[in-house]
């Protein structure tokens, strides 16, 4: 068996994969496979409108809420929000906590001002900020929900009457909240949602003044809304995996249940490192993540060897952010229990060889 700790594209579920599988080729028994069927096809406008209404039934966000599929990830994202929401001479509020952040915060510097009410990266963003000011007069407030390189997350999100801007990339699905406190999420899909190459944007377009700046069609919220999210081919065979993966989701028992499990399984790992010397996890502990776990070992050449074992036991995706280095596991909603206890009893043993107890 193999331990999937991919930190994105990242481990789905069984069932999911075996339904997609299916769905090449043949898709609900229409003899055409999900790959050749055209998008504009009543076969493709179930799926589309199924993929849309689960979006809001889970994360149970009023009715006049829109959400898109979209092209270009998580990242196009970072330029399409200010581009369409922070004018010229607008000031935008953003977080710099960690890598993703900041390429938000550069794009967003393109199109307006940028006013950072927090700065984590003294301390390497290893903690979510408590003490910052948010101006009364901003366009938005941006912030990443789940840093997913460096292990931290927001449990308590800041308190504001401005458009509340998320990337969910890394926690979509995990949890249980108040979506609506959020006039716009967005995520890519490639981790809790299903495969690589669709974004998900959820918006109020009440919240957001319209701009005077002329805006490209294929970057324009209005005409994707306007269009039904159908303005050119949509990623159909992504579109249909997140699909599946919220229907699994919901049969699974909602996002209480993906909480619940997410907690269990990442407490598992923490109370392990905590415990064990050889091991450092690296962030404070009230802002850690349920998604992410980012450590390092006390002696750093205990790292590789670690990376090693983990070879050996079949785990895969434990090696940190390519840029940050140290171990990361990622432990998102279809990752079994299994993999969980084979990695814990894995620190356990590694702990011991190194200590050479
Ligand atoms: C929190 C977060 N935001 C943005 C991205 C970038 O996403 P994409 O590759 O879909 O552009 C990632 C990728 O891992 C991420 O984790």
């Amino acid at each position: 068996m193999m331990h999937n700790f991919n930190s994105g594209p990242s481990i789905l579920p069984a069932s999911v994969l075996q339904q997609a599988a299916a769905g090449i080729q043949n898709f609900n028994n229409s003899g055409l496979s999900i790959l050749e069927i055209g998008h504009r096809t009543p076969l493709f406008e179930e799926v589309l409108h199924t993929a849309q209404t689960l979006v809001k039934r889970l994360l149970n966000l009023p009715q006049h809420y829109e959400v898109l599929f979209l092209h270009g990830g998580a990242t196009t994202q970072f330029l399409q929000i200010p581009m369409n929401f922070l004018d010229t001479h607008a000031t935008a509020v953003y977080f710099n906590n960690g890598i993703w952040g900041k390429k938000a915060i550069e794009q967003a510097q393109a199109f307006g001002n940028v006013y950072v009410a927090a700065d984590g990266s003294d301390k390497k963003h290893a903690y979510i900020p408590k003490n910052y000011t948010l101006s009364k007069q901003a366009a938005y407030v941006h912030i990443t929900s789940n840093n997913t390189v460096e292990g931290t997350q927001w449990h308590q999100f800041p308190d504001t009457d401005l458009p509340l801007v998320a990337d969910m990339s890394s926690d979509i699905f995990s949890r249980q909240l108040d979506y609506s406190k959020f006039s716009l999420i967005y995520c890519g899909a490639q981790k809790n949602m299903g495969a690589a190459g669709v974004t998900m944007v959820a918006i109020d377009p009440q919240a957001f003044p319209t701009i005077s700046r002329p805006i490209p069609a294929m970057l324009h919220y209005q005409t994707h809304i306007n269009n039904g999210s159908m303005l050119n081919t949509p990623p159909v065979f992504a579109v249909y995996v997140a699909m599946l993966t919220m229907q699994w989701i919901q049969q699974e028992g909602g996002l209480a249940v993906m909480e619940q499990r997410a907690i269990e399984r990442s407490t598992k790992v923490y109370q392990a490192l905590d415990a064990l010397p050889a091991f450092i996890p690296t962030v404070a502990k009230e802002d850690r993540s349920h998604m992410n776990i980012v450590f390092t070992t006390q002696n750093p050449a205990w790292e590789e060897l670690f990376l090693q074992r983990c070879k050996q036991e079949n785990m895969v995706g434990v090696k940190g952010y390519r840029t940050v280095g140290g171990c990361r596991v990622s432990l998102y909603n279809a990752i079994d229990m299994q993999s969980v206890d084979a990695l814990v009893n894995l620190l356990h043993q590694c702990n011991d060889d190194f200590l050479k107890k």
